[in-house]
């Protein structure tokens, strides 16, 4: 993988992109594959480093993973894991760490918990308060504030947990542990966050209460292995989007994304800025999929993303500031401070991109204000990417409608996520 990306102006794409699986339920169906008794079958999986660093973790701890063909097969643990003491190496993936530190905590073992410098600079604090009230021994680096994070497991209790944020790692966390804990786990949050966990639970057997703003699981359910198909990831479909609306004359169509309602919401936020999309649904499934479909050339107008909105779109938000960048008018995003402590401060990240490539953009405390370029190419210039694959894409995207190259440094990053978007970009050089 060369370290530094070089994007000449794009030629029109129209045709088809087929996007890798989604990466968050990627990570659970491995979780729940690798907890479950007995196998299951798994298609269509994201197998970027991210979602590698869970499927390892659960090997490391005793569930055995083979392939047939493009599918893996999973057994599950059979009985709880033979040593007393596991070194769970997260990298780059923050799904990893604070979904896994829940769900193995029902087990008497020690598991530390650790990551590369990114996520070694991620806050572990959200998780480290529900898992000690539900009686694990908990421990993380800085006054419990950083990774790594060491947890000793073992007999929890139920707990009716309020998360301090929406986030749907915290959520999963604390519904895993629940499985293992004595007692109804209740799981309560202001705005809803991606509910992938929820739905996919009770497909490997566990009864999933929902109700408003609430989810909760009993303790003592067994998962039983299943056979699931992934579908592809919506987020890593929204820079294809977005590089249609940018790029004249483009057309293209985004088959089997998954559309589950907790993670459309920038394509309606595109859509409110004029950009011309349409999306078939398929009938049925545990998590609902379909056909995004975008063509190119509408002028796109400016328009504000507000707090309600963000967890709908919070992986999303570097790519909707390039359409912002682009469209015509100011646009604003707020209530989006959880973006400073992602795999990059990506509010500054993303300022700091968009002015290297001509971009007007004030930051402020929890999101930006953009004054638009009405469809003004973006000039040539040298990206940070920080090491952030959101940053990496959403510039590469941008770089596509620049009147000159475009370098991004340090792109190594997108292996985390998506292992194809390089060959994909391709497509759209001339
Ligand atoms: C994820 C949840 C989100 C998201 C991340 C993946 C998940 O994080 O940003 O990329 O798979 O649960 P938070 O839950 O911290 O908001």
């Amino acid at each position: 993988m060369t370290d530094r990306l070089r994007v000449h102006p794009g030629k029109p794409f129209c045709g088809n992109i087929a996007v890798p699986g989604d990466k968050s339920i990627s990570h659970r169906a491995f979780l729940l594959a690798g907890l479950a008794r007995g196998r299951s079958r798994l298609s269509g999986l994201n197998t970027g480093e991210d979602c590698s660093r869970t499927r390892v973790a659960l090997e490391q701890l005793g569930a055995r993973h083979s392939r047939d063909g493009s599918a893996w097969l999973v057994d599950g643990l059979d009985g709880p894991p033979s040593r007393k003491d596991y070194d769970i190496d997260c990298g780059n993936s923050g799904t990893s760490l604070r979904v896994l530190c829940g769900a193995l905590a029902r087990f008497a073992i020690r598991a530390r918990y650790s990551g590369d410098e990114s996520l070694s600079r991620r806050p572990v604090a959200r998780v480290v308060e529900p898992l000690r009230l539900m009686g694990a021994r908990v421990s993380a680096r800085e006054n419990d504030r950083l990774p790594p994070l060491v947890v000793e497991g073992g007999s929890l209790h139920a707990i009716d947990y309020a998360t301090p944020v929406p986030s749907a790692q915290v959520k999963s966390c604390v519904l895993l542990a629940g499985l293992g804990a004595e007692g109804r786990t209740v799981v309560r949050e202001s705005r809803l966050s991606r509910d992938h966990t929820e739905r996919l639970l009770p497909h490997w057997g566990v009864v999933v209460e929902r109700g408003d703003g609430f989810s909760s699981v009993a303790g003592g359910m067994e998962l039983h292995g299943a056979d699931f198909d992934v579908p592809r990831d919506p987020s890593a479909a929204l820079f294809w989007v977005v590089a249609a609306l940018l790029v004249p004359g483009a057309e293209v169509t985004l088959p089997n994304v998954g559309l589950n309602p907790t993670r459309t919401g920038a394509l309606e936020v595109l859509r409110r800025m004029g950009a011309d999309i349409a999306v078939e649904e398929e009938a049925g499934g545990v998590e609902p999929r379909g056909t995004i479909r975008v063509r190119g050339g509408s002028a796109l107008r400016g328009a504000d993303i507000g707090e309600e909105e963000v967890p709908g779109l919070i992986d999303e938000l570097p790519a909707l500031a390039v359409a912002q960048a682009w469209a015509d008018g100011d646009s604003m995003v707020r209530g989006a401070s959880e973006l400073k402590v992602k795999e990059s401060d990506r509010i500054e990240a993303t300022a700091a991109a968009l002015r290297a490539l001509g971009g007007e953009i004030e930051t402020t405390a929890d999101g930006w204000v953009i004054r638009g370029r009405a469809g003004r190419p973006f000039e040539g210039g040298k990206v940070e990417s920080h090491g952030d694959h959101r940053i990496v894409m959403s510039f590469a995207v941008a770089a596509l409608a620049a009147r000159e190259d475009v370098w991004i440094e340090d792109i190594g990053s997108i292996l985390t996520s998506d292992p194809t978007f390089l060959g994909t970009l391709r497509n759209w050089q001339s």
